[in-house]
């Protein structure tokens, strides 16, 4: 069984093919990252049009790629939700129409959810992917970090789960986003913070991780408290404009203070994982999202957990049509209700 994916819900178009929910066999992802970087952020307006332009091609590459055209298709997922309202828009309209026009089951997903099933891919008729040693067992506990999202989830089987504790703030990847900024590093501030990171020194500075519920994350105060820390170390006061700080501040102390930072983003992540690990004895871990394209996240989580980690590939962490494909097939196969192609709406505040 093969579906065709379709992800839209930022500023990435992404399309792909996924046979049984497992095996990729095409996966294109076109970004509008360079213009967004200009801008020091995502702009909708810019992410929906370029969206509008590159789908129709992302779909025909995604086909080439797969050496597949419409008749071995046999359905199509799309994220309808969360998201940037008009950028979920494209996806899901150009998905409506397919679905009428070459009589395809129509799947809606969930786009947090869908990062969890790209663990669920392993194998793949493309180069240059990495693919899991293990595929995911229940009780699955997974742990969600991306740029909007930063939560944990247990998983009894297929489909099947609970959430066990979420962000009361900031997600995990807008922290990250907003210390490069303030740290004057690019657009995306993941990877530039995290690449600064690996130069400082990780216990230079101490930085808060927040108290709050069990499983419940905060990253607001971590943000504020770099800041804190950046003014100080610059020898400004805090009404000192965070935007002029980069400027004052020297590499290495930039460094030590990215390093703190992450090394403190991952504790906090790893004492609520830890906990959870403790209390439901999960078979497997899965790490989700763009932040678990952080080497130093994966290597904690790796040398700390009792059980296998099951991260996907780098490439499908950050948001990708394949995650979606993989979990519309999954979707098919647990017999979950098909979309109606002619009222399928999109759900930008939808949750898991
Ligand atoms: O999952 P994703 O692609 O989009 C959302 O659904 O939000 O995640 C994007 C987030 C951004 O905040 C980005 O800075 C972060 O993932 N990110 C990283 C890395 N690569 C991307 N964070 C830390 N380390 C990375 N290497
Ligand atoms: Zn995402």
């Amino acid at each position: 069984m093969r579906v065709l994916g379709i992800e839209t819900s930022c500023d990435e178009t992404g399309v792909a093919v996924v046979e049984n929910g497992t095996r990729m066999l095409s996966n294109v992802v076109a970004s509008s990252m360079d213009i967004h970087a200009k801008y020091g952020g995502v702009v909708p307006e810019i992410a929906a049009r370029m969206q509008l332009e590159a789908i129709v091609p992302a779909i025909e590459e995604s086909l080439t790629q797969a050496t597949l055209d419409w008749s071995d298709i046999d359905a199509i997922a799309v994220t309808n939700g969360a998201g940037l309202g008009s950028s979920l828009l494209v996806g899901v309209m150009t998905a409506r129409t397919l679905a009428i026009v070459k009589s395809k089951p129509l799947m809606a997903c969930n786009h947090v959810l869908g990062h969890i099933y790209a663990s669920f891919i392993n194998t793949t008729s493309l180069d240059g992917y990495i693919m899991p040693k293990q595929t995911p067992e229940f009780p699955l506990l997974a742990v969600i970090v991306s740029g909007g999202h930063s939560q944990l989830v247990l998983f009894s089987d297929h489909l099947k789960y609970r959430i066990l504790g979420r962000t009361q703030d900031d997600a995990i990847g807008e922290a990250f986003d907003k210390v490069a900024k303030l740290l004057g590093l690019p657009y995306p501030g993941g990877p530039s913070v995290s690449n600064l990171a690996a130069k400082g020194d990780p216990n230079r500075y101490k930085l808060p991780i927040a108290k709050v519920g069990k499983y419940d994350f905060s990253f607001s105060g971590l943000k504020t408290a770099v800041l804190r820390l950046s003014q100080a170390t610059a020898g400004v006061g805090y009404d000192f404009p965070s935007f002029k700080l980069s400027e004052r501040l020297l590499e290495a102390q930039k460094a030590d203070i990215a390093a703190s930072f992450v090394s403190t983003a991952v504790n906090t992540v790893m004492e609520k994982v830890n906990a959870a690990v403790k209390q439901y004895n999960p078979k497997s871990v899965v790490l989700a999202g763009g932040v678990a394209a952080n080497a130093q996240l994966r290597l904690v989580m790796e040398q700390q957990l009792p059980c296998p980690l099951i991260v996907p590939d780098i490439k499908l962490c950050t948001d990708n049509g394949a995650m979606i494909a993989a979990l519309g097939g999954w979707q098919l196969t647990n017999n979950y209700p098909l979309a109606d192609p002619y009222s399928l709406d999109i759900s930008p505040n939808l949750s898991m």
